[in-house]
């Protein structure tokens, strides 16, 4: 197999604080933006044959700083996302093009923590034929929906729930064809890309995610990252 990567980085990061301190995806952790961790992780990884980068338009100078700060790598392509996410996959996915590649890994550039292992199991089940390989960890808390005015109204059985991370896995050609159908039914807000298998009825098969692979979403997260980052460095 060979694969294509596409790392989602053009969302603009409202939830993570003020909008001057940046898109989290370029916020500083263990001294670089949170991308080149990411970015570095693909690099090393041997069966990563093109990355294609989705980046905001007004992002191109972090980019190029992010870009510089990463390990060298002459098979990164970067083009320009849209207004949700759904669209700036769409957009990776079409630039990667089919030249030579079997499958896709999508991710999101806010996940800095994927690890090789991870990635290996991933493409041990697209080597088996696995059309999507989504990577989830079990839900450990107990669950419980609660009502408008902050009661609860039930627990929800936890069984057979999981938290779905990326990256998640594809043979191409289906993910892009379940991406142009769903972009020509006026759907724009599927928030990860299984559930847009899901909704083609492509299978979707669960493999072991990892507990470290966290997503930087909130100014807390990145300051937890940073730590971490900090203290391995020691
Ligand atoms: O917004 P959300 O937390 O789901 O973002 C997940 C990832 O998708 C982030 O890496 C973000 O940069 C990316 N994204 C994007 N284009 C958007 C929205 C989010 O590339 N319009």
């Amino acid at each position: 197999i060979s694969c294509g990567i596409v790392i989602v980085a053009a969302g603009r990061g409202e939830r993570a604080g003020s909008p001057k301190d940046g898109p989290k995806q370029y916020r500083a952790i263990g001294g670089r933006p949170v991308l080149c961790a990411t970015l570095d992780i693909f690099t090393l990884w041997a069966k990563a044959t093109r990355i294609v980068v989705v980046i905001h338009p007004d992002d191109a100078a972090l980019f190029e700083n992010a870009l510089r700060l990463s390990l060298p790598n002459d098979t990164i392509v970067v083009t320009h996302g849209h207004a949700t996410r759904q669209q700036s996959v769409l957009a990776g996915l079409r630039k990667l093009g089919d030249a030579g590649i079997s499958h896709v890994l999508i991710h999101d550039a806010v996940r800095p923590f994927i690890d090789a292992d991870m990635l290996d199991r991933i493409a041990d089940e697209l080597q088996s034929g696995a059309e999507a390989v989504l990577p989830a960890v079990a839900v450990a808390d107990t669950l419980k929906r609660g009502d408008a005015g902050g009661h609860v109204t039930e627990t929800v059985s936890r069984a057979g729930l999981y938290g779905a991370q990326t990256p998640q896995a594809f043979r191409f050609q289906p993910i892009l064809a379940a991406h142009t159908a769903a972009e020509s039914t006026g759907r724009a807000d599927f928030t990860d890309d299984a559930a847009i298998a899901e909704w083609a009825g492509l299978p979707v098969r669960l493999v072991a995610g990892s507990p470290d692979n966290m997503k930087l979403t909130t100014q807390r997260d990145i300051a937890m990252a940073d730590e971490k980052l900090n203290r391995t460095a020691l």
